[in-house]
């Protein structure tokens, strides 16, 4: 059991029951990393990442990019995809209680901030909060679902605005592309760290 979370993730990954496994990035961050000129200097934390596809898009981006993930099975089929091993790590590792870098460029979420327990989503934020810099990026793809019996659970974007406000000034959120059945579901989140 992965405490943290109250879901035994390496488990599902172990029986291959990853059905929010889509086999690339989120549609919305490959229109992202296209669209918006960004300066690709900058250091990328992708917790939750599974197996890898977001982190390897901002890696072929450019970005020196760290994927965490809680299990370790995530981890190793991470690996094993890697292909820009110059600017790409991957390590397992709890986002609410193992990140001791906590000068990041840039944050990125999609799907973890639904997947752990909602009574842990203060210490999430305050993860996210701790990791990013000063002046530095969140960029987030929630799923916004009604379910309460998860994961996913279900979040809205009046809770993602007044729980994410306090540490990180919104500057636009969007409906983005998403993969043909969360179509509608998802919404982009563009904070910069106050
Ligand atoms: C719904 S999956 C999403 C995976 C990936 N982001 C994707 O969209 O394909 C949630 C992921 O978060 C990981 N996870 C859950 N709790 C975590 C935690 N506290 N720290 C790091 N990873 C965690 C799980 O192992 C799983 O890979």
């Amino acid at each position: 059991m992965n405490t943290s979370t109250g879901t035994d993730w390496e488990s599902l990954y172990q029986k291959n029951e990853t059905h929010w496994d889509k086999g690339e990035a989120s549609p919305g961050l490959v229109d992202f990393l296209r669209e918006e000129s960004l300066d690709s200097t900058g250091q990328v934390l992708v917790p939750g990442c599974g197996m890898g596809h977001d982190a390897r898009a901002w890696a072929n981006a450019g970005f020196v990019t760290l994927g965490l993930d809680i299990s370790p099975t995530a981890i190793s089929r991470a690996q094993a995809l890697v292909t820009v091993e110059a600017t790409l790590n991957f390590r397992q590792g709890d986002f609410l209680n193992d990140v001791e870098h906590q000068g990041y460029d840039w944050l990125f979420e999609h799907t973890l901030f639904c997947a752990i327990q909602p009574e842990l989503r203060g210490a999430y934020v305050k993860a996210a909060a701790r990791c990013v810099r000063r002046g530095g990026n969140f960029l987030a793809v929630h799923y916004l679902i009604p379910d309460e019996d998860g994961p996913p659970f279900g979040t809205t974007r009046e809770e993602v605005c007044e729980r994410f406000a306090n540490d990180f000034e919104l500057l636009r959120d969007w409906i983005p592309r998403s993969y043909p059945n969360r179509t509608g579901l998802e919404r982009m989140f563009y904070w910069r760290k106050k």
